[in-house]
Protein backbone atom coordinates (compact mmCIF):
# COMPACT_ATOMS: atom_id res chain seq x y z
CA UNK A 1 0.00 0.00 0.00
CA UNK A 2 1.25 3.60 -0.84
CA UNK A 3 1.25 6.35 1.68
CA UNK A 4 -1.40 9.09 0.67
CA UNK A 5 0.32 12.39 0.09
CA UNK A 6 -1.54 15.42 2.41
CA UNK A 7 -1.11 18.92 2.43
CA UNK A 8 -0.32 20.62 5.70
CA UNK A 9 -1.29 24.25 7.04
CA UNK A 10 1.99 26.06 5.84
CA UNK A 11 1.11 24.66 2.27
CA UNK A 12 3.80 21.86 2.47
CA UNK A 13 3.34 18.30 1.58
CA UNK A 14 3.46 15.13 4.21
CA UNK A 15 2.65 11.70 3.74
CA UNK A 16 0.30 9.61 5.79
CA UNK A 17 1.79 5.64 6.28
CA UNK A 18 -1.30 3.29 5.57
CA UNK A 19 -0.20 0.60 8.05
CA UNK A 20 0.59 3.62 11.11
CA UNK A 21 -1.83 5.89 9.65
CA UNK A 22 0.54 8.39 11.28
CA UNK A 23 1.78 11.19 9.22
CA UNK A 24 5.64 11.62 8.28
CA UNK A 25 5.38 15.90 9.71
CA UNK A 26 2.91 17.72 11.42
CA UNK A 27 -0.31 18.32 10.10
CA UNK A 28 -0.22 22.36 10.88
CA UNK A 29 2.78 22.88 8.91
CA UNK A 30 5.64 20.32 7.87
CA UNK A 31 7.75 22.78 6.42
CA UNK A 32 7.37 24.72 9.53
CA UNK A 33 8.02 22.06 11.75
CA UNK A 34 11.23 21.03 10.12
CA UNK A 35 12.55 24.22 10.23
CA UNK A 36 11.61 24.84 14.10
CA UNK A 37 12.46 21.34 15.36
CA UNK A 38 15.48 20.40 13.69
CA UNK A 39 17.52 23.54 12.21
CA UNK A 40 16.63 26.08 15.13
CA UNK A 41 16.25 24.19 17.90
CA UNK A 42 18.80 20.93 17.14
CA UNK A 43 21.70 22.15 14.21
CA UNK A 44 21.59 25.91 14.70
CA UNK A 45 22.29 24.70 18.60
CA UNK A 46 24.82 22.45 18.12
CA UNK A 47 26.52 24.92 15.59
CA UNK A 48 26.83 27.59 18.44
CA UNK A 49 27.83 25.49 20.55
CA UNK A 50 30.65 24.00 18.35
CA UNK A 51 31.46 27.76 17.74
CA UNK A 52 31.95 28.27 21.32
CA UNK A 53 34.75 25.46 21.77
CA UNK A 54 36.06 26.80 18.55
CA UNK A 55 36.03 23.60 16.97
CA UNK A 56 36.03 23.04 13.20
CA UNK A 57 32.91 23.56 11.36
CA UNK A 58 31.93 20.69 10.43
CA UNK A 59 28.74 18.02 11.67
CA UNK A 60 27.55 15.02 11.26
CA UNK A 61 23.73 14.48 11.25
CA UNK A 62 22.09 10.91 12.10
CA UNK A 63 18.16 10.91 11.06
CA UNK A 64 15.82 8.23 11.89
CA UNK A 65 14.19 8.08 9.89
CA UNK A 66 15.12 9.74 6.23
CA UNK A 67 11.06 9.02 4.59
CA UNK A 68 10.02 11.90 2.43
CA UNK A 69 13.96 13.64 2.62
CA UNK A 70 12.22 16.89 3.82
CA UNK A 71 14.89 17.41 6.88
CA UNK A 72 17.22 16.41 4.86
CA UNK A 73 16.77 18.73 1.96
CA UNK A 74 16.25 21.71 4.16
CA UNK A 75 19.16 21.12 6.40
CA UNK A 76 21.46 20.81 2.72
CA UNK A 77 19.45 24.18 2.10
CA UNK A 78 20.32 25.87 5.13
CA UNK A 79 23.83 25.03 4.76
CA UNK A 80 24.13 26.74 1.80
CA UNK A 81 24.50 30.02 4.18
CA UNK A 82 26.13 28.26 6.54
CA UNK A 83 30.34 28.45 7.47
CA UNK A 84 29.94 24.63 7.90
CA UNK A 85 30.14 21.27 6.17
CA UNK A 86 27.38 18.56 6.75
CA UNK A 87 28.10 14.65 6.74
CA UNK A 88 24.44 13.51 6.84
CA UNK A 89 23.08 10.11 7.53
CA UNK A 90 19.64 8.96 6.86
CA UNK A 91 18.28 5.77 8.50
CA UNK A 92 15.19 4.26 6.39
CA UNK A 93 13.39 0.51 7.15
CA UNK A 94 10.56 1.74 4.84
CA UNK A 95 11.84 3.83 1.56
CA UNK A 96 9.47 5.71 -0.02
CA UNK A 97 8.82 5.07 -3.67
CA UNK A 98 9.99 7.80 -6.60
CA UNK A 99 6.63 7.62 -7.73
CA UNK A 100 5.27 9.04 -4.31
CA UNK A 101 8.31 11.21 -3.53
CA UNK A 102 7.40 12.81 -7.41
CA UNK A 103 4.41 14.09 -5.87
CA UNK A 104 6.14 16.15 -3.06
CA UNK A 105 5.85 19.79 -3.54
CA UNK A 106 9.12 20.90 -1.09
CA UNK A 107 11.32 22.83 -4.38
CA UNK A 108 8.25 24.98 -4.15
CA UNK A 109 7.24 25.63 -1.40
CA UNK A 110 10.84 26.57 -0.58
CA UNK A 111 10.78 28.26 -3.87
CA UNK A 112 14.69 26.78 -5.09
CA UNK A 113 13.37 25.72 -8.36
CA UNK A 114 17.61 25.93 -8.96
CA UNK A 115 17.88 23.04 -6.25
CA UNK A 116 15.54 20.71 -7.57
CA UNK A 117 18.10 18.46 -8.80
CA UNK A 118 19.69 17.90 -5.65
CA UNK A 119 16.09 16.98 -4.06
CA UNK A 120 15.46 14.40 -6.90
CA UNK A 121 19.52 13.35 -6.54
CA UNK A 122 19.08 12.62 -3.03
CA UNK A 123 16.15 10.51 -3.54
CA UNK A 124 17.78 8.39 -6.96
CA UNK A 125 21.02 8.06 -6.03
CA UNK A 126 22.06 4.36 -4.55
CA UNK A 127 21.78 3.59 -0.48
CA UNK A 128 24.44 2.56 1.47
CA UNK A 129 27.22 4.83 -0.01
CA UNK A 130 28.13 8.09 0.77
CA UNK A 131 27.47 10.92 -2.14
CA UNK A 132 29.27 14.26 -2.30
CA UNK A 133 26.10 16.24 -3.04
CA UNK A 134 28.16 19.86 -2.63
CA UNK A 135 31.17 20.57 -1.54
CA UNK A 136 29.43 21.31 1.85
CA UNK A 137 27.50 18.33 2.00
CA UNK A 138 27.63 14.60 1.79
CA UNK A 139 24.37 12.15 2.27
CA UNK A 140 24.64 8.54 3.00
CA UNK A 141 21.09 6.53 3.35
CA UNK A 142 21.15 3.20 5.21
CA UNK A 143 18.17 1.18 4.71
CA UNK A 144 18.42 -0.31 8.43
CA UNK A 145 15.96 -1.11 11.33
CA UNK A 146 17.10 1.21 13.80
CA UNK A 147 17.62 -1.57 16.50
CA UNK A 148 20.40 -2.50 14.23
CA UNK A 149 22.38 0.85 14.55
CA UNK A 150 25.92 0.14 15.51
CA UNK A 151 27.47 3.68 15.38
CA UNK A 152 29.93 4.60 18.57
CA UNK A 153 30.69 7.89 19.42
CA UNK A 154 30.18 9.33 15.34
CA UNK A 155 27.61 12.08 15.52
CA UNK A 156 26.83 15.58 16.46
CA UNK A 157 23.17 15.48 16.38
CA UNK A 158 20.25 13.03 16.06
CA UNK A 159 17.23 14.30 14.28
CA UNK A 160 14.65 11.81 16.25
CA UNK A 161 11.78 11.98 13.79
CA UNK A 162 10.21 8.10 14.28
CA UNK A 163 6.26 7.71 14.26
CA UNK A 164 4.91 8.91 17.57
CA UNK A 165 4.81 6.85 20.20
CA UNK A 166 1.06 6.02 19.53
CA UNK A 167 1.75 4.02 16.48
CA UNK A 168 5.59 2.88 17.25
CA UNK A 169 5.84 2.54 21.13
CA UNK A 170 9.15 0.11 20.31
CA UNK A 171 10.97 3.18 19.00
CA UNK A 172 10.61 5.46 22.19
CA UNK A 173 11.78 3.17 24.59
CA UNK A 174 15.24 2.72 26.79
CA UNK A 175 16.75 0.73 24.53
CA UNK A 176 16.10 2.53 21.58
CA UNK A 177 17.89 5.80 23.17
CA UNK A 178 20.81 3.84 24.76
CA UNK A 179 21.38 3.08 20.96
CA UNK A 180 21.61 6.64 20.37
CA UNK A 181 22.84 7.79 23.26
CA UNK A 182 26.25 5.16 22.03
CA UNK A 183 26.08 6.88 18.45
CA UNK A 184 26.41 10.18 19.95
CA UNK A 185 29.51 12.10 20.29
CA UNK A 186 30.34 13.77 23.80
CA UNK A 187 28.25 16.97 23.84
CA UNK A 188 26.07 15.65 21.38
CA UNK A 189 22.36 16.57 21.08
CA UNK A 190 19.56 14.47 19.94
CA UNK A 191 16.47 16.52 19.29
CA UNK A 192 13.03 15.39 18.66
CA UNK A 193 9.57 16.59 18.04
CA UNK A 194 7.53 14.53 20.67
CA UNK A 195 7.40 16.17 24.58
CA UNK A 196 5.65 12.63 25.92
CA UNK A 197 6.35 12.07 29.54
CA UNK A 198 7.43 8.50 29.07
CA UNK A 199 9.50 9.09 26.22
CA UNK A 200 11.64 11.86 28.48
CA UNK A 201 12.25 9.60 31.09
CA UNK A 202 13.30 6.77 28.84
CA UNK A 203 15.61 9.30 27.36
CA UNK A 204 16.72 10.30 31.67
CA UNK A 205 17.13 6.61 32.25
CA UNK A 206 20.00 6.06 29.50
CA UNK A 207 22.19 9.16 31.18
CA UNK A 208 20.74 11.94 28.79
CA UNK A 209 20.17 15.42 29.78
CA UNK A 210 17.04 16.69 29.09
CA UNK A 211 14.97 20.08 28.38
CA UNK A 212 11.63 20.68 27.53
CA UNK A 213 11.57 23.70 24.75
CA UNK A 214 8.83 25.53 23.16
CA UNK A 215 6.91 23.50 20.04
CA UNK A 216 5.71 24.84 16.52
CA UNK A 217 2.32 25.74 16.15
CA UNK A 218 -0.24 23.71 17.97
CA UNK A 219 2.28 22.17 19.64
CA UNK A 220 3.24 22.80 23.47
CA UNK A 221 6.26 21.76 23.64
CA UNK A 222 9.71 19.27 21.91
CA UNK A 223 12.48 17.91 23.63
CA UNK A 224 16.26 17.97 23.51
CA UNK A 225 18.52 15.37 25.03
CA UNK A 226 22.02 16.36 25.51
CA UNK A 227 25.21 13.72 26.38
CA UNK A 228 27.39 15.60 28.46
C1 LIG B 1 7.70 10.52 11.06
S1 LIG B 1 8.35 9.69 9.65
C2 LIG B 1 9.83 10.58 9.30
C3 LIG B 1 9.71 11.65 8.30
C4 LIG B 1 11.01 12.09 7.72
N1 LIG B 1 11.95 12.59 8.69
C5 LIG B 1 10.73 13.08 6.63
O1 LIG B 1 11.25 14.21 6.68
O2 LIG B 1 9.94 12.72 5.76
C6 LIG B 1 9.09 8.24 10.41
C7 LIG B 1 10.02 7.48 9.49
O3 LIG B 1 10.69 6.45 10.22
C8 LIG B 1 10.72 5.27 9.43
N2 LIG B 1 10.84 4.11 10.34
C9 LIG B 1 9.86 3.57 11.07
N3 LIG B 1 10.34 2.55 11.82
C10 LIG B 1 11.66 2.45 11.53
C11 LIG B 1 12.69 1.59 11.99
N4 LIG B 1 12.45 0.63 12.89
N5 LIG B 1 13.92 1.77 11.51
C12 LIG B 1 14.19 2.75 10.59
N6 LIG B 1 13.23 3.60 10.12
C13 LIG B 1 11.99 3.45 10.58
C14 LIG B 1 9.41 5.33 8.68
O4 LIG B 1 9.41 4.51 7.54
C15 LIG B 1 9.28 6.80 8.35
O5 LIG B 1 9.92 7.12 7.14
Amino acid sequence: MKPKIETTEDGSSTLLHPKYQAHYHSIFGAIEESNHVYINAGLLYVLSSLEKQDVKQSCSVLELGFGSGLNAFNTFLKTENLPITINYVGIENYPVSIETIKKLNYVTQFNVAEKALVFKQMHHLPWEVQHQISDKFTLEKRQLDIFDLQSKNQFDIIYFDAFGPGAQPELWTAPIFKIMYAALKEGGVLITYCAQGAARRAMQSVGFTVSKLPGPPSKRHILRAVKF
